[in-house]
This record gives structure tokens, C-alpha cells and sequence, in this order.
């Protein structure tokens, strides 16, 4: 039985899910080929112009809607409370369904409204003065339309996080942020589970996001105790780097077009022992690959482990 977690809605997230950002014009084909390996979590985001073709992927799937736990997020331009229902909407009609599992803030920060999706004056992107604790409060509001099962939030500081707990209602259901063996954050991980807040890891296998800097530390797929733990297990170090997600009560979202890759992926659903994991441990780089602080004007992360690589 492939593993799920218990949310704090009562409703359960899979442990493996489908990382879908890039590769855009791969997805519908990607997407086929994940749901008939067994993948039953899709991770998408109105930013990343993937939504349609896994809306047509569902639909070719011919799997009933209820065996699907589908994510996506709300982009930077979309904050504005007047435009956040508008704005699931629109993910809903291109995913061509009546509700998502969950619904999340992609980023801490508010840009210009619009349909521009990166809206820039004198090569800046525009900010726009939004509080993220009202445009949460706009997704707690959608909790009742039946159109969201659970919210959440994505790249949040510690700050950030309290400040939105102690100013709204309805406690998140999942924080998707970036965590891999060179990003562990231990201290910000305990912190979640005390408060019952369940954690996706974004970016599972670090730098292989060809987008991704840090080329010159090598993959960290490769690090040898990955693949030395991953061989009693004939599992591959990208796997171990899955399996030490799934031990730690966290999802995983791996991406890839690749369809070996794809099945090859699902089977990351396994558990380290307490000795592996301690292993694992020593080789915590705190280096983060997706720091968009400059591009996307606001520091993030701030209070958080990890500079960037
Ligand atoms: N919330 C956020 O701000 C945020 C940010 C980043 C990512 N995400 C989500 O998280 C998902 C995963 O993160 P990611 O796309 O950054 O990176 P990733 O899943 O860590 O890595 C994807 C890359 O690894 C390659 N790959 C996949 N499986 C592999 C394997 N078994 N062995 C070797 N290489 C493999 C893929 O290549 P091929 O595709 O060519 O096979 C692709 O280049 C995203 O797709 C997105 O859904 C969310």
C-alpha cells in the first residue's frame, strides 16, 4: 500500500506526489504516464501554465476524481482578496474539475494585480501593498464554497508563519517548502508538527532542477552515503532521497518527464531506519537552490537555516 498522511482536515495526502513545474508542453504526456504508474498526488500552480494539460491527463486517465489529490497555488498577482476566487476559478476550469484538495499561497508576496505575470517597471518587479494574512483569510473564506478541500502556504519564514497563525482561523493544512538532505531544516520541521501543520518537500533531489545553481557541488543524488544506504536496499540514491522525506512524515513532489524516471520515483515510498537517518543528518549542507529574494523583490527565508548555493 503506497503510503499517505494524515492532514489536520482529517483528509489524506499521499506520501509521493507529481512535481509538474517545467517541461510545459510534456505534462499532458508526463502526467498520463505518472497516474498509470500508480502517482495519485499532483502538485501544479497557475504560475507554472501546467494546469490545462493536467486537466486534460485527469481526464484521459478516466480515474474517478476522488482517488486524485490534487494541489495547486495561488500566484503573486492574485492577492488581492477581491481576486482570489476569480483566480481558483480559473485554475479550476483549466484543470477542468469542480474542486482542488488543496490550495495554497505560492510565495509571501503581493505583486501588481493582473493578468501579467510578472509585472516589471524599470526592469523591478511591481509590489503591491497586500497583507498575505488577508489574502489567507480570502482562502479561508473559499473553505466554505466546497471549491477547496484544505489551504496552505508555500515558502514561508518562521515569522511569517506565526504571524498568519495568530491572526486567522484556520490553522494550514500543509507548508510545501524547499527540503532535501542538503536543506534539512530540522528545528523548523519540529516546529510544524507541534503545530499539526503537515510539510511537502518541494525540490526533493536539491540541485537537479536544471535551473538550479549549484552545479559545482555535483548532484546531490550522487552523495555517497545516499548511495551506499540505497544499496542494501537495491534502491538508488534519488530514491533514498525520497525515502527520507516519506520517513520523516513529509510528502515529496518529485518531478520528471522521463517515464523510468516517473516509475522509478513512486518507489522513493519506503522507510530509513533511525541509524540511516542519523546518517543522513551529517550531510546537511543548509544550502537552498530557490531563493528568489532579488527577482521576486522581498527577502525571504530570513529567520530560516540555509543560504543560497
Ligand atoms: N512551491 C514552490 O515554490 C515550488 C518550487 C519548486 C518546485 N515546486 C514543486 O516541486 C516539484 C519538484 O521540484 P523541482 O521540479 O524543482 O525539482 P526535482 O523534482 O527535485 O528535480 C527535477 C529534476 O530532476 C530530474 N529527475 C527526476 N527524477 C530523477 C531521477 N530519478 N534521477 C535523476 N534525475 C531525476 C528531472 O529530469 P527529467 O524531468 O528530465 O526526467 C528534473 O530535471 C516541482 O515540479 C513543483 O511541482 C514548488
Amino acid at each position: 500500500m503506497p503510503t499517505r498522511f494524515k492532514l489536520n482536515t482529517g483528509a489524506e495526502i499521499p506520501a509521493i506526489g507529481f512535481g509538474t513545474w517545467q517541461d510545459e508542453s510534456a505534462q499532458e504526456d508526463a502526467v498520463i504516464e505518472a497516474i498509470k504508474a500508480g502517482y495519485r498526488h499532483i502538485d501544479t500552480a497557475q504560475a507554472y501554465r501546467t494546469e490545462k494539460a493536467i486537466g486534460q491527463a485527469i481526464k484521459k486517465s478516466g480515474l474517478p476524481r476522488e482517488q486524485l489529490f490534487i494541489t495547486t497555488k495561488l500566484w503573486n498577482t492574485k492577492h488581492h482578496p477581491d481576486d482570489v476566487p476569480k483566480a481558483l476559478q480559473e485554475s479550476l476550469d483549466d484543470l477542468q474539475l469542480d474542486y482542488v484538495d488543496l490550495f495554497l499561497i505560492h510565495w509571501p508576496v503581493a505583486w501588481k494585480r493582473g493578468y501579467e505575470q510578472f509585472p516589471k517597471e524599470n526592469g523591478r518587479v511591481v509590489l503591491e501593498d497586500i497583507d498575505y494574512v488577508d489574502t489567507y483569510k480570502a482562502l479561508e473564506r473559499l473553505l466554505q464554497t466546497g471549491k477547496v478541500k484544505a489551504i496552505g502556504v508555500s515558502n514561508f519564514s518562521k515569522a511569517e508563519m506565526e504571524k498568519l497563525i495568530d491572526n486567522t482561523s484556520v490553522v494550514p493544512a500543509v507548508h510545501q517548502m524547499e527540503c532535501h538532505p542538503w536543506l534539512q531544516q530540522h528545528d523548523f520541521c519540529e516546529w510544524h508538527k507541534a503545530k499539526g501543520i503537515h510539510i511537502t518537500h518541494y525540490s526533493p533531489f536539491g540541485n537537479q532542477n536544471e535551473i538550479y545553481s549549484g552545479g559545482h557541488l555535483g548532484r546531490l543524488i550522487d552523495e555517497p552515503v545516499l548511495k551506499e544506504i540505497g544499496e542494501k536496499y537495491g534502491k538508488s540514491g534519488a530514491q533514498v532521497a525520497l525515502a527520507w522525506g516519506v520517513t520523516r512524515e513529509h510528502s515529496v513532489i518529485p518531478k520528471s518527464k522521463t517515464p523510468s524516471r516517473i516509475k522509478n520515483n513512486l518507489e522513493g515510498d519506503f522507510k530509513l531506519t533511525e541509524e540511516e537517518l542519523k546518517k543522513i543528518e551529517g550531510i546537511n549542507r543548509k544550502i537552498r537552490f530557490n531563493d528568489s529574494s532579488t527577482a521576486f523583490g522581498k527577502a525571504f527565508f530570513t529567520d530560516l537555516e540555509g543560504s543560497p548555493a
